[in-house]
């Protein structure tokens, strides 16, 4: 199944269920100050969880664009080391504004993942809310009796407030949760260790998939929950991981939303992916990144000073040393990769764009203009190093490579990459014994 049939299959499934189709909102949070980006399909919801607004539908699904980049939702350290964590994703959610609660949501879930797309129900584990003592609340019992009627008992586990109560962040409109999550290992490693020991714990292979919220409260900035007149259902399920899933893959980067994205990095770097993990990392870290900085551009997001145009640009800088240091590459090359993701967003959500300058000539820009930087920073460190030499010095003060870093833009990991092939030693403290004068 393609990624195409997969979205249409989740969105013709709740259509039958009387929910109102509808397209995802911008990456950018337009409808929360508090959110920079839209970090869950929630977010364009809110007013109507808090009664706010009232929605012209009880029942909607959709998918989301979102971007976990900034505050209480940020995945940015974990992509590219591990096989299915990215900074954008997109969330398919089905939504329930004071209609349907725990028993349809859960029973709909399992139909879905069970009869519709056919998952093996044996590699699959929920998780409920064991309630918690702070907030005075007790374990979820009512779905604990939903999943019964579904699922053996021995797949019911029960996690804290840390894994089974979500909140959009400090305050804002929360409650328990109860959440899917399969086994894709093979038998001989099932026999060695049950999938239930391997819930929530970050294991590559033994991922969370789909994320029920029941939103009941409301947590204030005081720390303490009110309860909401009308109960909602919001719900969050990974789309690249379902494409994992549904496509027999191991990663969510050899699915279909990535390999094309995969093949041009690898053809445009000379580098092969598959053989190493070093250049895998790498290769991930720039298809999740880039798909990051294009949607948001495509979003209206110019790179720039300013807010999230400074995130943005952050997030393309990091690229541009991750290739620098890594695949040894001094030009720009990540300009070529838009054209692919374009069609992409083109093709799934119908964007218009709007931008003055083609997305691929921002980011050609932005690449000269960082490299450009990193060139003036780095014959600053070498002059200070002959200088070093000149003086048969060989320690560096750590605040010389922040002072690269804060006047000249250059970045830390290439200062300490060259200080360490010269054989210059940073050091932290005024008072090591040994240092030049
Ligand atoms: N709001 C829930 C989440 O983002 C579904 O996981």
């Amino acid at each position: 199944m393609n990624h195409k049939q997969i979205r249409k299959i989740f969105l013709s499934f709740f259509k039958r269920k009387q929910h109102q189709i509808m397209n995802s909102a911008s990456i950018v949070s337009k409808t929360d100050s508090s959110l920079m980006f839209t970090n869950a399909g929630m977010n364009i919801f809110k007013d109507f969880f808090i009664g706010k607004k009232q929605s012209q539908y009880s029942r909607i699904a959709n998918f989301q664009k979102c971007l976990r980049i900034t505050g209480k939702h940020n995945d940015l350290f974990e992509v590219g080391k591990d096989t299915y964590h990215h900074t954008m994703f997109e969330m398919l959610g089905n939504w329930s504004f004071g209609d349907y609660f725990k028993k349809e949501s859960i029973k709909w879930a399992w139909e879905l993942l069970t009869e519709v797309y056919k998952m093996d129900k044996s590699n699959i584990y929920v998780t409920i809310f064991e309630g918690n003592k702070e907030d005075k609340l007790s374990f979820d019992s009512e779905s604990f009796q939903y999943w019964k009627n579904q699922i053996d008992d021995s797949k019911i586990l029960f996690f804290d407030k840390k894994h089974n109560f979500w909140e959009m962040g400090k305050t804002g409109p929360c409650g328990p949760c109860t959440e899917i999550h399969v086994d894709l290992r093979n038998e001989k490693e099932k026999l060695k260790i049950p999938g239930k020991n391997l819930v929530n714990k970050k294991h590559p292979l033994v991922i969370e998939l789909w994320n029920l919220v029941f939103i009941q409260f409301f947590r204030k900035s005081d720390g303490t929950l009110v309860k909401l007149p009308t109960f909602h259902v919001d719900t969050g399920m990974g789309f690249e991981r379902l494409c994992m899933i549904l496509q027999n893959k191991k990663s969510t980067y050899d699915t279909d939303l990535f390999t094309y994205l995969i093949k041009s990095i690898a053809q445009k770097t000379d580098q092969i992916y598959g053989v190493t993990d070093k250049i895998d990392i790498v290769i991930r870290i720039i298809a999740d990144h880039m798909r990051s900085v294009v949607f948001a551009i495509s979003d209206g997001i110019i790179p720039s000073k300013n807010k999230s145009g400074y995130v943005i640009r952050k997030i393309l800088r990091r690229i541009i040393v991750t290739y620098y240091l890594t695949l040894k590459i001094k030009k720009p090359f990540l300009f070529q990769l838009v054209k692919p993701i374009i069609c992409y967003i083109k093709n799934s959500y119908l964007n218009k764009l709007h931008l003055k300058d083609d997305i691929s000539t921002i980011i050609l820009r932005e690449e000269k203009l960082f490299l450009k930087t990193i060139n003036l920073g780095i014959n600053k460190l070498y002059k200070i190093i002959e200088k070093l030499r000149a003086n048969k010095c060989h320690l560096i003060a750590v605040k010389i490579i922040y002072w690269l870093y804060n006047t000249y833009g250059l970045p830390i990991e290439i200062s300490k990459r060259i200080t360490n092939k010269n054989k210059i030693q940073v050091f932290y403290s005024i008072f090591r014994k040994g240092s030049c004068k």
